[in-house]
């Protein structure tokens, strides 16, 4: 029999991430740019052999650079995952209420699960393009008596976005609600946030390094508060969280964020574009702000297998308390060709539009 182990550990999701490594299949089921990294150069210099600055030094300062802020405000995480559990760690106990928003990245669960405390829901309306409304948002955090929010701004898998007015009004609105914002997606909305309005006793924003930057594999991230928010937090980092390549290229992201930019902006047109075609072939889409959307579907399942018989990856949002859709994450521009391709010989096959073989034959990839 198994040492018993404590009781909430038992209460708490085993981690589910479908990343593919067969490099035969088309991934549009994750987000990540890819932004080459002048590794030589990084690598010049790094005693691989040795610990690294256990303070991420130079990374805290490059981190304040990029926000404005202080070194004190920062601190760094081996992706916004390993920070999440930090502040579960530190700010959530088994009489907590925790909220997020459905559907959502799932990770928020499975730390409010292990930390023992109460997760509930904030169910967006369809009906509503899955848009956050700022006023029945409110009304529900006063209802339920949350202590503390997560909310990923713009959401995921929805890709909507609650502007900065009116996320600090939300936030001046419940100054004894901790609200963790999570930005790992904000990049791809083009919004310039005031990263010093938003540093407040109630506030962490989660900033991630590894889908908008491309380090998805160095893990990378970090988040800001308060100094004295930062010095709690402190005491629960393991030492040596970020190792000595993801300090240097977290460094190297920040101070060239202009090229991930760029490419994200790129992406995101990408995205606008896949949704329209989608559309056009007969499918309701959600307008998103990011590089991902959502395709209603009648039966997700059947159309993701169809998919990926060709060599194709898409996610069903039933995972993420959301059934009858798929999010979609674009690529390259000759992948979405590919994906453009495959989509409309489905279309063909299940006879959803016949109109579409002509569309078929001109998009016909070799
Ligand atoms: C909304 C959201 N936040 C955070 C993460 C994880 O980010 P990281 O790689 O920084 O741990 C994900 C990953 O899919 C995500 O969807």
């Amino acid at each position: 029999m198994a040492y018993p182990v404590n009781p909430a550990v038992l209460q708490t999701d085993i981690v589910e991430h479908g990343s593919t490594f067969d490099h035969a299949i088309l991934d549009f089921s994750a987000s990540i740019i890819c932004q080459p990294l002048p590794l030589e150069k990084l690598l010049t210099g790094l005693e691989l052999h040795r610990y690294p600055d256990s303070e991420s030094t130079a990374f805290k300062s490059a981190a304040a650079g990029f926000t404005g802020l202080k070194v004190e405000n920062i601190l760094p995480g081996s992706g916004s995952s390993e920070i999440f559990l930090y502040l579960a760690l530190a700010y959530i106990n088994n009489e907590s209420r925790v909220g997020a928003l459905e559907p959502a990245y799932g990770e928020y669960r499975r730390v409010t699960q292990l930390a023992g405390g109460t997760c509930l829901t904030f169910k967006l309306a369809e009906n509503n393009d899955f848009k956050i409304d700022l006023q029945l948002l409110q009304e529900w955090v006063e209802r339920e008596r949350i202590d503390v929010f997560f909310l990923t701004n713009p959401n995921n898998p929805t890709g909507q976005l609650l502007k900065q007015d009116d996320l600090l009004q939300l936030l001046a609105e419940f100054p004894r609600v901790l609200f963790i914002i999570d930005l790992a997606y904000h990049d791809y909305t083009g919004e310039k946030l005031d990263y010093r309005r938003l540093t407040a006793d109630n506030v962490f924003l989660v900033h991630s390094l590894t889908k908008n930057c491309g380090l998805a594999g160095l893990r990378c991230g970090f988040t800001s508060s308060t100094a004295e928010n930062i010095m709690n937090l402190n005491r629960i980092r393991l030492p040596w969280n970020l190792n000595s390549l993801a300090q240097a290229a977290g460094c190297w992201v920040l101070e060239n964020h202009a090229l991930c930019l760029r490419k994200v902006s790129e992406l995101k047109q990408e995205a606008d574009s896949l949704r329209n075609f989608i559309a056009g072939s007969g499918y309701s889409t959600i307008a998103s702000q990011t590089d991902y959307f959502l395709v209603k579907c009648e039966n997700p399942d059947f159309i993701a297998s169809e998919l990926l018989k060709r060599g194709i990856k898409v996610r069903n949002t039933a995972s993420q308390g959301l059934p009858g859709y798929l999010r979609i994450t674009v690529k390259e521009p000759e992948q979405n060709l590919i994906f453009r391709q495959r989509w409309l010989e489905i279309c063909v096959e299940i006879g959803c539009n016949q109109s579409l073989r002509l569309n078929c034959d001109k998009n016909k990839i070799r």
